[in-house]
């Protein structure tokens, strides 16, 4: 892991961690370290996406998502990313798409409330038996022995089936969910008119797509996919087509990225820390998968942030905070906080509390498809340990450009048996 940032702007500050190159190089772990010692609640003066505050501790970000009304999810204001600048400031190019990740209490509330079921224990539990069938089937074609990229062809490739499974999307087309996922949830695609314009060309590829989906779900009511669930309630069927879009890209973007790159995780990880990777090869119980799931995730953690924003002057810990300010909530470094889970950027596939990470956030927009992904990546797991399977790195993978989607674009491997 490199240690010292390569090719920064001179007169870069060191702790705006919003930008890009931390994550590509992998070297966000100091300045986090640095803030949460020194000041867990950091007033960044400056940055790409304007002044915002970071806050790099655990229990600052939980008591920020307790107060809801204080500290807004909402895209009116700019939303859930440090990058958003709210209806104020449209830019040409921009138009806003709500979905509910990016609203406040009554509409979120009912939203959620909508789609949650599809989520829930008896739904997650139906998909148990076709996940571990499709990833046996997707490792049962890998090669072993020779080199190919666990990127495109294990995590891709499972987490856009599962995706078009819950849409119930054209399988023949399931790779487009994939490059929809990639530019909707790219917050780098803002700055300038030219990536804005593509973005919103595909969000409406999307929107065409899944309208026609939409339209004929409308015609054979009663089945039990995303878009007949939405359909079928009262709280999103007379949605504004910019919500429809909205909420499927925060479906697609929210369901696809995070558990692709939990996935590519695992197998890095393991690479790197051989010692714990041989508790794995040697403990093949249900419960080790398990934790060795929820370590991941802490560790990865496949958003890096998420942003509120003041509707009030208020006060924080000692900071006066004003209406209007942004709040970066930075998972990735309150999933590291020492009085939490000491020795943090070490994995430990036993580690006691690791199912207390931040990844999932916390309060009423915890993430609803935390099951699904749960399920997702321990059937990994466990499909892995049952062939006996060894994922050995080839060279370092190169990581996503962002402050926002925590991840890999791509990583060569090669598997060994054990
Ligand atoms: C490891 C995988 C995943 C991670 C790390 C993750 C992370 C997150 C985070 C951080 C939030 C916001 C929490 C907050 O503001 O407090 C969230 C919300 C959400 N996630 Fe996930 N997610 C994952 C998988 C999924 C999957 C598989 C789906 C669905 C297919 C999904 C759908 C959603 C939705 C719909 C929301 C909005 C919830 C709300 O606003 O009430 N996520 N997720």
């Amino acid at each position: 892991m490199a240690t010292v940032l390569k090719e920064t702007a001179q007169d870069a500050n060191p702790w705006d961690v919003s930008r890009a190159e931390l994550y590509t190089q992998d070297v966000w772990q100091e300045p986090f370290r640095q803030m949460r010692e020194k000041s867990p609640i950091y007033f960044c003066p400056e940055s790409k996406f304007g002044p915002y505050w970071s806050v790099t501790n655990y229990k600052a970000i939980q008591h920020i998502e307790a107060l809801p009304k204080v500290f807004s999810s909402s895209w009116e204001y700019g939303g859930i990313t440090v990058a958003g600048d709210g209806l104020d400031h449209l830019q040409e190019g921009d138009i806003p798409m709500p979905m509910f990740i990016a609203m406040d209490p009554p509409q979120h509330t009912a939203q959620r409330r909508t789609v949650a079921p599809a989520f829930g224990p008896t739904e997650v539990e139906r998909m148990r038996a076709d996940t571990v069938a499709r990833t046996a089937a997707v490792l049962d074609s890998l090669p072993i022995g020779q080199p190919f990229d666990w990127v495109e062809k294990l995590s891709i490739e499972l987490t856009t089936q599962m995706l078009a499974i819950l849409f119930d999307f054209s399988w023949e087309e399931r790779h487009k969910l994939t490059r929809w996922s990639d530019v909707l949830g790219d917050i780098e695609s803002f700055d300038t008119l030219e990536k804005r314009q593509h973005r919103l060309a595909t969000a409406f590829e999307m929107g065409a797509s899944f309208k026609e989906l939409w339209d004929r779900k409308a015609q054979n009511p009663g089945q039990h996919d995303l878009i007949s669930v939405m359909l079928q309630s009262d709280a999103m069927k007379h949605m504004s087509h910019e919500e429809f879009m909205g909420n499927l890209i925060l479906l697609i973007v929210g369901g696809n990225d995070t558990t692709r790159n939990s996935m590519t995780a695992f197998a890095y990880a393991m690479d790197k820390f051989p010692e714990e990777r041989a508790k794995l090869e040697q403990n093949h119980s249900h419960e080790l998968a398990v934790n060795a799931m929820h370590e991941l995730i802490r560790w990865q953690t496949p958003l890096a942030h998420m942003r509120r924003t003041a509707t009030e002057d208020t006060e924080l810990f000692g900071h006066q905070i004003k209406k209007r300010d942004k709040l970066a909530l930075w998972y990735i470094s309150a999933n590291r906080d020492e009085s939490v889970f000491p020795n943090g950027d070490k994995v430990i596939v036993d580690r006691e509390n690791a199912r207390r990470h931040l990844s999932f956030g916390y309060g009423i927009h915890r993430c609803v498809g935390a099951r699904v992904a749960e399920l997702q990546l321990t059937t990994l797991i466990s499909e892995l340990q049952k062939r006996r399977l060894r994922v050995n790195v080839l060279e370092e993978p190169t990581r996503v450009p962002a402050s926002f989607v925590h991840g890999y674009k791509s990583m060569m491997v090669e598997l060994s048996q054990y």
